[in-house]
């Protein structure tokens, strides 16, 4: 994990209210995989906490990062011109490690698409992805290219707008059967990740999971204890530094 100036290359709007941000490295950082984060600046002063966002893109010593504009910090970070430099902490946490699987279930909703779509980029020419992929509607659906690097791709929305009506869960579930999982892996809003994990003990679905936990973040790297969750066995784990990828089965979600 490096502490490193970048360079701001783009910075622009890809769907409503989601923008992607790409910098330059100053020398390489190493190997980054799907599920790590960058703990990045935001640009302004005002906002002295770093923001946690997944690892998207990397391509040479370009990395990319796409994120929703939510507060004051996500906000300020989508008015950085080129050119101007922030303070990236890289790469954090672990990654959806999918070496000892073939077949790869994805399931993602929101901006948990990201990381996994920086997973589907590393593997897709060796491994085959089959992948459940939610947005809110058709005005949020982005990255559709590398989406569909799977394959096979299922597209719900909540309002059917684009793709099926529904929500990821129950569009893999539906599919469940005939789909060759080897490992799920998931990311996206907590509701989803407790029906998924409450949805493959009711269905006794015994193929490993991975999941991929969101946690107010400051440091990003394990000393503040500011994003620790609560383990299965009624343990505590840092979500920047065991996680932020977990076993569904070692984590209460
Ligand atoms: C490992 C990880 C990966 C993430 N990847 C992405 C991604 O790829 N794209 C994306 O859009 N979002 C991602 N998020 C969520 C993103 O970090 C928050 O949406 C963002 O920090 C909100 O900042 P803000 O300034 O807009 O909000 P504010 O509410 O103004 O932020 C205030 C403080 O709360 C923290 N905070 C607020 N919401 C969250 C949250 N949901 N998770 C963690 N910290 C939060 C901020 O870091 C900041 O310290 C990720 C979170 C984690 C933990
Ligand atoms: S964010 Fe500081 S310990 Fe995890």
């Amino acid at each position: 994990m490096k502490d490193l100036s970048v360079t701001v290359k783009s910075n622009k709007k890809i769907a409503e209210n989601i923008y992607m941000i790409t910098f330059t490295l100053p020398e390489g950082a190493g190997a980054m995989h799907g599920g790590q984060f960058v703990n990045l600046s935001t640009g302004n002063g005002a906002n002295l906490l770093r923001r946690p966002l997944g690892v998207c893109m990397v391509e040479g010593d370009d990395v990319s990062v796409c994120y929703q504009v939510k507060g004051g910090g996500t906000k300020y970070l989508s008015t950085v011109e080129p050119g101007r430099k922030l303070q990236a902490l890289l790469p954090c946490g672990n990654w959806f490690d999918v070496d000892d699987y073939e077949h790869i279930v994805v399931i993602g909703g929101g901006v948990g698409i990201f990381p996994l779509i920086a997973t589907i980029r590393e593997h897709y020419r060796t491994k085959s992805f089959y992948s459940y992929i939610g947005f809110r509607n058709i005005d949020a659906v982005c990255l559709y290219n590398e989406l569909a690097k799977s394959k096979k791709l299922t597209i719900t929305t909540d309002d059917g707008s684009y793709g099926e009506r529904g929500n990821v869960v129950s569009a893999y579930l539906k599919d469940a059967a005939n789909v060759p999982a080897d490992v799920i892996i998931a990311c996206g809003p907590p509701v989803m990740l407790k029906v998924l994990k409450q949805k493959l003990e009711e269905e006794k679905i015994k193929v490993p999971c991975f999941v991929s936990l969101e946690e107010r973040m400051g440091c990003g790297m394990g000393a503040c204890l500011v994003c620790v969750c609560k383990t299965s066995d009624g343990g505590n784990a840092r979500v920047c530094r065991d996680g932020p990828v977990f076993n569904i089965n070692e984590v209460q979600l």
